[in-house]
């Protein structure tokens, strides 16, 4: 979702009375005390201010060739309708919405009558990894830089260009519903690179696939089976139908996708009196904290579309007369929410809902360095205001030889359904813990905020088990990433308009340490809007002895988003230059050829001045630069002072705006062939602020991309289309270098 536009992203739901400024400054004294004492002897070594070498390398660290120092010449911010990269690369397009994946399937026309999205690609391309396919087609090749799998997401869609005439009234045609949802999932296809040419899809692949909100998926780890899960379609709660704005991926160890449920809930509505008809029971604080109160509309009204059981189940009211809702479709979104297991390398296989992971808002999952004899962990991020930040803890440990096995899924199920989840809580010295969601937990236990049943509950409502052990409020988590060098684990925390400095409702919070800004956008010659955090920032964080299973970590800020002319001491606290500034950032994903680090906007704040972009960063580690103080002046005309710690300001050479892309386009997804010379990019949602009203008239369209670079049908006045691009150097070389 971009932030201007129909924003699901940023709706908060969280008005749990967690960890504001005060509570963190009562205790900072004593816990600094507390913490540094738990610390092992090569952290404690200068406060807050470890070097790697001090800390030690994590044994498994996998970054063989890095790249030192960013030398193509940065891209300018531009408004232009176009993707532009660096002098001497090249950008081409691999793969756009509706385009054909199987033979006999018509080429997109792109005026609204397509139909038969299950067999193209679908809207919104988000998160995308690249499995590398042998050349004999038979299975996996991971260093095969010239035939894979691209495993991609399809988040949502620009409705109104689906259709001849934009998106009708409800109640929905079901003609349009059914292009609709379809448009929706995952896609796995074949991608090949001949010698001398650039990547092209292989129509017909027996590999190419669409996974959509009505593909049959299963329902792992612990809520499998449990009362929670049980539906009309499912009434034994161990399957449910589909995946739904799927937006971060990654790529899990042994050669699978992982994809994140992340604003599912606006799909469904229930009707006014729905709590009523629950008896006011425990799923009503649920599906409130959840975001789904009842009487809200559902996002496209697909449930209005007919009796027929695949337009039913977006009603997610109480209609049965059952006790354990076998009989309606009250507990479908408890199958919603979820990391899910897809294994690209074979078609007929289900997805697989990992609950242990935890419940909310995913993006993507970033998985620890591996070390064999230990346990892995996956970081997570909840993308709402004011949410939190995750991890699992595998209960197996990791043995090598899991990355070569066939039975990938079984594999996935080893690692990823029995753990242990935790959610993070930062303090205002630079560490911070993580706490266990356990039913054992006193907190949890004893929360009078909701009364859970088993640990299934607790994963189901993972941020209510969450709020119940005091987490620390997040500037809206999106992705994050490991670095390959370090395993430092780094967070995109994109912006957050419930950033205060003086709270007066319950869905804001104030600011501390780990988000500590909130100030007024810099219009040039516009009203000072709403303050808070406009621009978002990216925070990191290490293990303490890089263990994955650690308890406690330290942290810091590595870069805060800002205009390179906003103020130094209050706003751009990075220094950021005009050739890397950037505001909201979302996509964070490292190159485990170069150990670059790609940051991708998803912006609605710098947009009069650039589209959304795309930068590479060589960064440092936690605790290389020096902690900030941020004063601010409250309402009542006391003073309010943050400390911060806040990474050192990067060179010229190790951060650099790589590429701009078309507008109204948010830039998503990354991934590479193993050489580093091959990048693929997802432009998605170009020109998606449009109005019904408007189709009509191409010369509204904000966008006509890729139509206007000649790919596809529709030329100057195309109308637009999320795509995948392929970028490369032009002298063979390595993306960055
Ligand atoms: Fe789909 Fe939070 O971005
Ligand atoms: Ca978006
Ligand atoms: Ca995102
Ligand atoms: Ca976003």
């Amino acid at each position: 979702m971009s932030q201007h536009h129909d924003d699901a992203d940023d709706i908060g739901h969280n008005d749990s009375p967690n960890t504001h400024f005060q509570q963190v400054l009562d205790t900072r004294l004593s816990r600094r005390g507390l913490v540094l004492g738990g610390l092992g002897a090569a952290t404690t070594a200068v406060l807050g201010v470890p070097t790697i070498a001090e800390a030690g390398v994590p044994a498994t660290a996998a970054l063989v060739n890095p790249i030192q120092s960013l030398k193509f010449t940065p891209v300018a911010k531009s408004v232009a309708d176009m993707v532009t990269v660096p002098p001497g690369y090249s950008v081409n397009v691999v793969v756009a919405l509706g385009d054909p994946l199987h033979k006999g399937v018509a080429d997109y026309k792109n005026d609204g009558t397509d139909t038969d999205f299950e067999l193209r690609s679908g809207d919104h391309h988000d998160g995308m990894d690249y499995f590398g396919l042998s050349n004999d087609r038979t299975g996996p090749d991971p260093l095969n830089g010239r035939r894979a799998l691209l495993a991609m997401n399809h988040e949502a869609i620009t409705d109104n260009f689906l259709h001849p005439n934009g998106v009708s009234p409800r109640p929905r045609p079901a003609a349009e519903s059914d292009k609709e949802i379809p448009a929706h999932g995952v896609a796995v296809i074949e991608v090949h690179r001949p010698r001398g040419g650039t990547f092209k899809v292989v129509k017909g692949s027996r590999f190419n696939r669409r996974i959509t909100p009505h593909t049959p998926a299963e329902i792992t780890g612990p809520a499998r089976g449990n009362a929670l899960m049980k539906t009309m379609y499912a009434p034994d709660g161990v399957a449910c139908r589909g995946t739904i704005n799927n937006c971060g991926t990654s790529r899990t160890p042994w050669g699978t996708l992982l994809t994140g449920e992340e604003n599912w809930a606006g799909y469904f509505t229930r009707n006014a009196n729905d709590n009523t008809a629950r008896g006011n029971d425990k799923s009503v604080t649920s599906l409130n904290r959840y975001g789904r109160s009842a009487g809200g509309a559902s996002r496209h009204g697909w449930e209005t579309s007919g009796a027929d059981d695949k337009y039913r189940r977006f009603d997610i009211s109480k209609t049965g007369v059952t006790a354990d809702g076998t009989d309606d479709y009250r507990n479908e979104l408890n199958t919603f929410g979820y990391m899910v297991e897809i294994d690209p390398y074979d078609p007929l296989s289900k997805p697989q809902k990992r609950t242990g992971l935890g419940r909310f808002a995913h993006e993507s999952g970033a998985f620890s360095l591996l070390t064999p004899g230990l346990p892995l962990a996956v970081y997570m991020g909840d993308d709402s205001r004011n949410e939190y930040i995750y991890k699992w803890v595998s209960k197996a440990t990791w043995s090598a030889g899991d990355a070569e096995r066939a039975d990938r899924l079984a594999v996935g199920a080893k690692y990823l359904d029995e753990g242990t989840l935790y959610v993070a809580k930062f303090n205002a010295d630079g560490t911070g813990q993580w706490i266990a969601l356990t039913i054992d937990h006193p907190a949890i236990k004893g929360y009078a905020g909701y009364a859970f049943a088993d640990q299934a509950d607790v994963v189901v409502n993972a941020r209510l088990a969450a709020d119940a052990v005091g987490a620390t409020k997040m500037d809206r988590p999106e992705w994050c990433a490991t670095h390959p060098g370090t395993g430092e684990i780094y967070f995109t925390l994109t912006n957050n308009s419930n950033r205060k400095v003086d709270v007066t409702s319950s869905s804001q919070a104030q600011v501390d340490a780990a988000n500590p800004r909130s100030y007024s956008d810099s219009y040039a010659g516009g009203p000072a809007g709403s303050p808070g955090n406009i621009n978002g920032h990216i925070l990191r964080l290490r293990e303490n002895g890089h263990k994955a299973f650690a308890t406690a970590f330290k942290w810091d800020v590595y870069l805060f988003g800002a205009e390179a002319g906003a103020d130094p001491a209050k706003v751009n606290l990075s220094s950021l230059t005009g050739d890397q500034d950037f505001s909201s950032p979302d996509g964070l994903w490292f190159s485990q050829a170069t150990g670059i680090c790609w940051i991708q906007t998803d912006d609605g704040a710098y947009t009069d001045t650039s589209n959304c972009m795309m930068l590479a960063a060589i960064p440092g580690h936690v605790g290389d630069g020096a902690t900030k103080t941020l004063s601010y002046t409250k309402a009542d005309g006391s003073t309010l002072t943050v400390d911060t710690p806040v990474g050192k300001a990067p060179k010229a050479t190790q951060l650099k705006r790589f590429l701009v892309g078309a507008r109204d386009c948010e830039i998503t997804g990354c991934c590479e062939t193993p050489d580093g010379k091959a990048l693929f990019v997802n432009i998605q949602h170009p020109g998606e602020s449009i109005l019904t009203a408007d189709v009509a008239d191409p010369n509204k369209y904000l966008s006509h991309w890729p139509g206007n670079t000649g790919y596809g049908a529709g030329g100057a006045l195309a109308r637009p289309r999320s795509a995948t691009v392929v970028i490369t150097k032009d002298d063979g070389g390595r993306i960055g270098s």
